[in-house]
């Protein structure tokens, strides 16, 4: 593996960057303290073509490689993860979903406008009974011959009001377990969806996450993804590249946080002088940025597999596990570092932490990975 940028790769990293320290620092803080969704940063997102940098050209995507993808999900987490989730959501679970799997017809009509950023897809597979134990589905999609009859409930779901397109995940065949699982392209819009309320999260408050309601929602069905019974495959492959966007996100949340330390530590004197001079934080500092350079190793090592067509299910788990892990002590040690400036919201770590803890959570927690991990191990 070699993990020299290309000019590419590190133009895309630039233009990340400038965004993120240009345009979406000026509002950061107000955006999360009013929960308000960032209309006009995805917008601009759509422009600088984040929003289906994976997509091949031919359906309107940027064409870019996994390895971009995460030096741009860095740039952008290390200052607004609530961003970044919906780039990464619609890029990863969303238009790959609809590119590797779906029908000529599905790309040309679905996934083109999702490519182009104009507009944002949904991944529901939560339930209020199937988190990590996704074969728990409860939401039908009952076969009715020419259409799919869907009802049932789906839990946090990231861009729920905000997505045109859902993709989702439901039983069919409640009797076939795991393997009666479909999975479907669903118009957000159709009559029967119900969004409940705009959820009050601890961190990431400007992307919105809502349950949504499905009451005999018809989905035609042209709008299944892949062969009958193939919707549990689809969601577990589809989240392997998914946690190799929240990866790069944890790296960048644990990389802005450190950043923000270093330079508070070279300026807060105590006992005479600069903190970053005492053992105590000098040590502090040193393991952060040790951690920090694993996970991004981690994250390149899941993305370069991927670009190479090899398999990379469990670098994925490593590396969302690791960076997510190295996320929550990074900024918890940047909240430390920082005493009691660091508990205030204008030093911006408290608010790194905050999105940090979402990172062990969503897509997988920390437990989830270490179980695919474990049982990749148990079958060497
Ligand atoms: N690729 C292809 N197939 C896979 C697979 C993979 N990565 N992982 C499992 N499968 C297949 C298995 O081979 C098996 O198929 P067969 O019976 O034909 O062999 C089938 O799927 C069932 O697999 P398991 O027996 O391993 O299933 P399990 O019940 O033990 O669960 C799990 C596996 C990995 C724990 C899975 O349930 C899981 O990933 N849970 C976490 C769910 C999750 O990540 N949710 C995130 C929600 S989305 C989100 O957060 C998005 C957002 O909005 C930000």
């Amino acid at each position: 593996m070699d993990f020299t940028f290309t000019e590419e790769q590190l133009m895309i990293q630039q233009s990340a960057r400038d965004y993120a320290q240009r345009e979406l620092i000026k509002d950061v803080l107000e955006r999360d303290a009013k929960a308000e969704y960032p209309t006009q940063h995805v917008k601009a997102l759509a422009e600088l073509g984040f929003l289906g940098m994976l997509v091949d050209p031919k359906y309107d995507g940027g064409g870019m490689d996994t390895i971009s993808y995460v030096l741009a999900m860095e740039e952008l987490s290390k200052i607004d993860s609530s961003i970044s989730v919906i780039m990464s959501v619609n890029n990863s679970l969303v238009c790959y979903g609809i590119e590797a799997f779906g029908t000529e017809a599905q790309k040309e009509k679905w996934l083109k406008p999702l490519a182009r950023g104009e507009q944002i897809g949904a991944f529901l597979l939560s339930e209020p009974e199937a988190g990590s134990d996704a074969t728990s589905q409860r939401t039908l999609a009952i076969d009715k011959g020419d259409h799919y009859l869907v009802n049932g409930v789906k839990n946090w779901i990231t861009n729920g009001n905000s997505a045109a397109v859902y993709v989702l995940i439901a039983q069919t065949y409640p009797d076939k377990g795991h393997k009666g699982i479909n999975a479907f392209i669903v118009d957000r819009h159709s009559p029967g969806i119900t969004l409940g309320p705009h959820e009050d999260k601890m961190g990431m408050r400007s992307s919105d996450t809502h349950s949504v309601m499905f009451t005999d929602v018809k989905v035609p069905k042209e709008n299944r993804l892949g062969e009958d019974g193939f919707g549990f495959k689809f969601a577990m492959k589809t989240l392997e590249g998914g946690r190799i966007g929240i990866a790069a996100q944890a790296l960048g949340i644990a990389q802005g946080a450190y950043e923000r330390a270093v330079k508070y530590a070279k300026e807060r004197k105590t006992f005479g002088t600069e903190i970053i001079n005492h053992q105590a934080i000098g040590f502090k500092l040193a393991e952060m940025h040790t951690r920090i350079e694993a996970a991004r190793y981690f994250c390149l090592k899941a993305a370069w597999l991927k670009d190479q067509g090899k398999s990379y299910g469990t670098a994925s788990a490593m590396a969302k596990y690791w960076a997510a892990e190295t996320a929550m002590y990074v900024t918890t040690e940047a909240v430390q570092i920082h005493g009691g400036y660091g508990y205030v919201k204008e030093y911006h770590v408290e608010r790194l932490m905050r999105e940090a803890k979402l990172t062990q959570i969503y897509e997988g927690t920390s437990e989830i990975q270490q179980m695919i991990i474990s049982r990749a191990i148990m079958s060497e």
